[in-house]
């Protein structure tokens, strides 16, 4: 039996042991990293991988709520984390609407937003009201079109003094643990020093507490652009690709189904 983890257990990791985030979308593949990760992450990347849409944007509560249901029901010894979409979170009377909505009709154990210390009051205003928090601060995906891209930050001494102010402050206002994305190693890593959470990188180095990958990118399966950070673990693509030509090849050529398959 997997033991589930908790918001003391994922804290208490910090400098014991490195955490494993992975994204999970479905109860399938959720059922399959519960096993070996320690926190899964329902991410508004699934607009992206499993939508199509270009960016994280157009993802919506309803479906970030049904997405995390599934993952729920395939993981139920998982420590699920729900994004909130873009445009959920914009004042603290919509973000604990909305976040209630996540906890009122999934079994989520957290929610994660975006932002640092323009965020901290929401923050606050979640954990006070029973609603934990998981930060996301560096290179925010909700930003892409405000600021005209995906850029990696941390590249002068303001911008790692700021990343620093960031995880202070939603550390302060109740952020059990920080997302960190994009971000340059030494400067991820002296975040990750500055504060008590654990933080979790994407793209920020190996000096932090922990990882996340988006699965489909970790496993080969996203073909669209593989960011720098991404290793791929797996080409399944091609793995997948090659099953259904041979199925399809097999159907063609009779050699399918078989005696075996057939009653
Ligand atoms: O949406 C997502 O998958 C994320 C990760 C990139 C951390 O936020």
């Amino acid at each position: 039996m997997i033991k589930k983890m908790t918001i003391s257990s994922i804290q208490k990791a910090k400098n014991v042991k490195p955490l494993v985030m992975i994204t999970a979308y479905d109860a399938l593949f959720a059922s399959l990293f519960e096993e070996s990760a320690d926190m899964i992450l329902v991410g508004d990347s699934l607009n992206m991988s499993f939508a199509g849409k270009e960016d994280t944007l157009s993802s919506t509560l309803e479906q970030m709520i049904y997405h995390t249901n599934a993952v729920c029901m395939g993981a139920k010894n998982s420590f699920v984390i729900c994004d909130m979409p873009f445009g959920t979170y914009t004042s603290n009377k919509e973000a604990l609407k909305n976040a209630t909505k996540v906890f009122q009709e999934t079994s989520a154990d957290c929610v994660k937003i975006e932002g640092g210390k323009s965020k901290a009051d929401i923050v606050k205003h979640l954990t006070a009201n029973g609603i934990a928090v998981c930060g996301h601060i560096g290179l925010l995906p909700q930003s892409v079109r405000g600021e005209g891209g995906y850029k990696v930050k941390g590249k002068t001494e303001d911008e790692a003094k700021s990343l620093i102010k960031d995880a202070k402050a939603i550390e302060k206002a109740g952020a059990f643990c920080i997302v960190i994305e994009g971000v340059k190693a030494d400067v991820a890593t002296a975040v990750s020093n500055a504060v008590n959470v654990p933080v979790i990188g994407i793209g920020a180095g190996n000096g932090v507490d922990g990882q996340v990958l988006v699965f489909s990118d970790m496993l080969g399966l996203f073909e669209e652009f593989t960011p720098k950070f991404v290793k791929k673990y797996m080409d399944g693509a091609s793995l997948v690709r090659n099953a259904v030509k041979s199925y399809c090849d097999e159907v063609v050529s009779r050699e399918f189904p078989q005696e075996i398959h057939t009653y």
